[in-house]
């Protein structure tokens, strides 16, 4: 049993808590937190926003991606999962590489806006329409900015290509597993981080709804939307009432955001079971 209040606080971040085990372990505490636009939308004082079992299936299905990954011979920061705690991994600390490794198989999202804007090429043979099918996975990597932090020049250039490496083989195991689960993956992310053996190791979480837009397989058309199993119903709700664009004005003035509005409770149930269906059709496991 680990008791994270007698542990020190490392780092809290929009979802997880970390805090310090030893000098080389980390203890991340998976909490129900919910963010959307880069603002966290839950308020842990009053409960106000929170997705009742959010954590646990963030944390299991993270920890069985990584034992997948470990087993392909991917190395990962998973150490172990206490029993009896699901919402907790202890992990191997690393110093984190500030990039996040996005690796596309769809013309989606922001890529597809850059696309529209001719801001990028696609590879030959692709799809130019909106859910078009990638002729190959495209790699989309963006500095991870820490808050309030101006993105740096990367002194890291050396493990970008050792980053795609494992991004491609990340991105094998997770194709598999949806294709398993009829669904198939749009994009995804991944971290890294150098493990005190300097060795590049993946980190943070892992085939989560988080990470990678997941579609239904029999939802999929090509020249239109795609509704994704995640916190896109969140997002779609904040643009529909206002919110999105509340924000957007405040950041153009810059302005802090507008506080969150509660989100009502079909949509908190909604995007809890859209999290433990995730979580059963990829591992076969029971939540
Ligand atoms: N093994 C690790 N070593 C060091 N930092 C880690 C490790 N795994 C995850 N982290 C960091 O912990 C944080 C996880 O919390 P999260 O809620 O995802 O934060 P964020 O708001 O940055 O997305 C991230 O900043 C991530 O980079
Ligand atoms: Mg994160």
């Amino acid at each position: 049993m680990i008791d994270v209040q007698q542990l020190r606080l490392y780092k809290t971040g929009k979802v997880r808590d970390i805090y310090e085990m030893d000098n080389d372990k980390l203890v991340l505490s998976h909490s129900d937190r919910i963010s959307a636009f880069d603002i966290v939308l839950t308020d842990e004082k009053t409960g106000k926003n929170a997705i009742p079992d959010k954590g646990s299936v963030l944390a299991r299905l993270s920890r069985y991606f990584f034992e997948k990954a470990e087993n392909a011979g991917i190395k990962t920061h998973f150490l172990e999962m206490p029993k009896g705690q699901e919402n907790i991994i202890v992990v191997k600390t690393t110093d984190v590489f500030p990039v996040e490794f996005i690796m596309r198989h769809y013309l989606y999202g922001s890529y597809y806006n850059a696309f529209r804007n001719g801001q990028m090429e696609l590879p030959p043979g692709s799809e130019r329409v909106l859910a078009g099918k990638l002729s190959e996975p495209v790699f989309t990597p963006t500095t991870k900015a820490e808050k309030g932090e101006h993105d740096v020049l990367l002194p890291y250039f050396r493990s970008m290509e050792e980053g795609k490496e494992i991004l491609y083989r990340i991105g094998d195991m997770l194709t598999e597993s949806c294709d398993k689960a009829g669904m198939i993956l749009c994009d995804f992310k991944i971290e890294l981080g150098y493990d005190k053996d300097g060795s590049l190791i993946v980190i943070d979480e892992l085939g989560t709804p988080d990470a990678c837009r997941f579609w239904p397989r029999e939802s999929y058309r090509t020249g239109q939307r795609v509704p994704s199993k995640d916190k896109q119903i969140v997002r779609d709700y904040l643009v529909d009432i206002g919110y999105k664009k509340a924000v957007d004005d405040a950041k153009s003035k810059g302005l802090q955001p507008p506080s969150p509005p509660e989100l009502p409770s079909w949509l908190v149930e909604k995007v809890r079971e859209t999290y433990i269906e995730i979580f059963e059709s990829l591992t076969g496991e029971r939540f």
